[in-house]
Formats: structure tokens, sequence, C-alpha cells
């Protein structure tokens, strides 16, 4: 199968002033579920929220890019390529100064694939900003200045695992097309036996873990965690239930859990779902903002922030880079 790849090279900081003379980084903002409402005004304060925190991050920190991960669009994503809610919910909220030249790569969550995902991908050739090259996909980075190399698998996990019914809790139980979602794991596959970078980051809406609503999705404990594993993948960022969490398994892989861009929800009814030691955060206070994750690379490590929408710094860990064999 013919699969994108999307091989940027970032060139020094010419037009990034706050990464001169400092440690050589990798900047991005992870957020999730961070997709408004189907009526007016088509996006949540929460979500407004977040998007002004991410403008102000991006402005003094900086970043290279933002990664969504899925449900771009409550409750039943966009219908064709000229849906208002790509404005509604993304371009008119998304709209600081700072957040204008700020790419997104885009993958498709559960709500996303009860409309038209065709037409999400489409809209990369609309808007400047939104990338979405195809169903699933690759990135490749260089920390600028170094030639130290980021990948990050953009996974569809819903055509992978099946698509889920939120108000109902249900776990996804099969793909509708499983010849697809074992084209998808092969593909994976070949690519993480392969991986030569420095880091490693597999990204997709569903959680591996999860203490909260959803919990852990048994289909990617099953198919996806033991590649992590075997393959040293450095982190598993995700979205889904409506929180921020880190998670860390027994061999060193982080789960980043940020899908607290729209929605708050403060269940912790799958604790005991997750192995004892994983947990090491969890934010889902119902009063709050929500919030997303900040991520930055050096040649070193990886630091992992879990920022409130009120500006606050909830959590940080670090992550090294990937022994070399
Ligand atoms: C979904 O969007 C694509 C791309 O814009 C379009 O070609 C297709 O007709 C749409 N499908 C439906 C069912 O509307
Ligand atoms: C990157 O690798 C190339 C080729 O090996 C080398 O010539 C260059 O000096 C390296 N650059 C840095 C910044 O390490």
């Amino acid at each position: 199968m013919d699969t994108w790849t999307l091989l940027l090279v970032l060139h020094t900081s010419l037009l990034l002033p706050w990464a001169e003379g400092a440690t050589p980084t990798l900047r991005f903002v992870a957020v999730g579920d961070w997709g408004g409402v189907p009526n007016a005004p088509f996006h949540t304060a929460r979500e407004m929220a977040n998007a002004k925190q991410i403008g102000k991050v991006v402005q003094m920190l900086g970043a290279h890019f933002i990664l969504s991960l899925g449900d771009n669009f409550y409750f039943s994503g966009v219908q064709s390529v000229s849906d208002k809610r790509f404005q509604e919910t993304f371009e008119d909220v998304f709209s600081d100064r700072s957040l204008q030249n700020v790419p997104w790569y885009v993958l498709a969550g559960n709500h996303d694939h009860i409309g038209n995902v065709s037409a999400q991908i489409a809209y990369s050739k609309v808007s400047k900003r939104w990338n979405f090259p195809s169903p699933f996909y690759r990135l490749r980075f260089r920390i600028p200045r170094t030639n130290v190399s980021v990948a990050i698998y953009m996974l569809d996990t819903v055509t992978l695992c099946g698509n889920s019914n939120d108000f109902l809790s249900q776990q996804p139980e099969r793909p509708r097309n499983l010849e697809l979602a074992r084209t998808q794991l092969a593909w994976l596959k070949r690519h993480l036996a392969d991986a030569k970078e420095d880091y490693v980051l597999v990204a997709g809406h569903y959680p591996v873990w999860s203490i909260a609503e959803h919990g852990p999705t048994h289909c990617l404990v099953k198919k996806l965690q033991p590649l992590l594993v075997k393959y040293g993948v450095t982190a598993y960022l995700c979205g889904h239930d409506h929180n921020l969490q880190y998670l860390q398994d027994e061999n060193g892989v982080g789960y980043v859990l940020s899908g607290a861009g729209n929605f708050m929800d403060p269940s912790t009814q799958h604790q005991r779902s997750v192995p004892n030691g994983y947990l090491r955060f969890h934010y889902g206070a119902e009063n709050s903002l929500g919030g997303f994750a900040y991520l930055e690379i050096t040649p070193k490590e990886m630091t992992v922030t879990y920022m409130e929408a009120s500006g606050k710094s909830l959590f940080k860990t670090r992550l090294p880079k990937r022994a070399k064999a």
C-alpha cells in the first residue's frame, strides 16, 4: 500500500527567535478531543480557553507543530470539505496570531468517523495549516541544528479497532474492514522494525492505557502495546478519555493521554484495569478549563509538560533518547 511520508527538515531558527542560542529543541503541542459542539457557537468555553492558552504557549515558548489526537468535530465529524465546522470549530477558534503559521498534523477519532474522514483529509488542500495526508502516515523531523531525528506514526485507531459508542462507554469490538486493519498494523510493524530515529512516537485516538471512563482499549493492549515495547517506542500519545494522564509501563514506554481539549471528565472508574504502578499523573477536575500536553525534544531527552488551559503547569516528566543497537 502506498502511504504518505512527510519528511520535514527543520532548518535553523531564523523564524524562531525563541530558539536562538538555546539548546536545540523540537517543540510541539499535543491536544485531543477539542472538537466543539454541533450547535452555535460551535465551540465550548474549554475549547476557547485551550486555544487561547495554546496561542500563548506558542508565542512564549514556540512550537514547530501541533498534533491533533482526534475527535476534531463533535459529535459526528464533518459532512464535506466545505462543511462550515472547519471554520467555526477550528479556524475561528485557534485564531491567535502566533498560531497562523504553525502546521497541524491531524488524525481521526471515533466522532470523526461518524462523519466523512475523507473530507477532513481533503481539507488539507484548503487550509494552509491543516495537514492530514492520509488516514495513517509517518512524520519525520530533525531537531533544528542537529542530526537528531524524530519519527511520529499517526494511526487511525478506529479503522484498526472499530468504532465505539461514547455514550454507552463501549469498547471498540472489531474493525469494520479486517483487511484494512491488518494492512495498517503490518505497515506500522514494518516501519517500527526498521526505525533508526533517536525518538519514535506513535499517536492514535484511543488509549492503550487509561484509568478513566473508557479505560484501556483491549484491542490496542493486545495488538499495539507489544509492538511499542518490542521496538523501543519512546511514547504513545492519545486522547478519547476527557482528561490528562501520564502512565509508564515497566519497559519505560510512556503513555501520554491528552483528551481535555473541550470536555473534562473526573471518572477514575478503570483504575483497577491498569497494571499497578503504571499511573504517574491524572487530572480530570470538573471545574477545570481542560488542558493539553507540550513536548520538547532535545538531543538528550524528551520532556512532556501537562498544562491547564488556565496556564498552570500541572505535571512534568522526562523520557530518554532511544538506545541504539
Ligand atoms: C466525503 O468527502 C469527500 C471529499 O470531499 C467527497 O468526495 C465524498 O463525496 C464525501 N462523501 C460523502 C458520503 O458525502
Ligand atoms: C550531520 O551529519 C552530517 C553527515 O554525517 C555531518 O556532515 C554534519 O556535520 C552533521 N551535523 C551536525 C550538526 O551534527
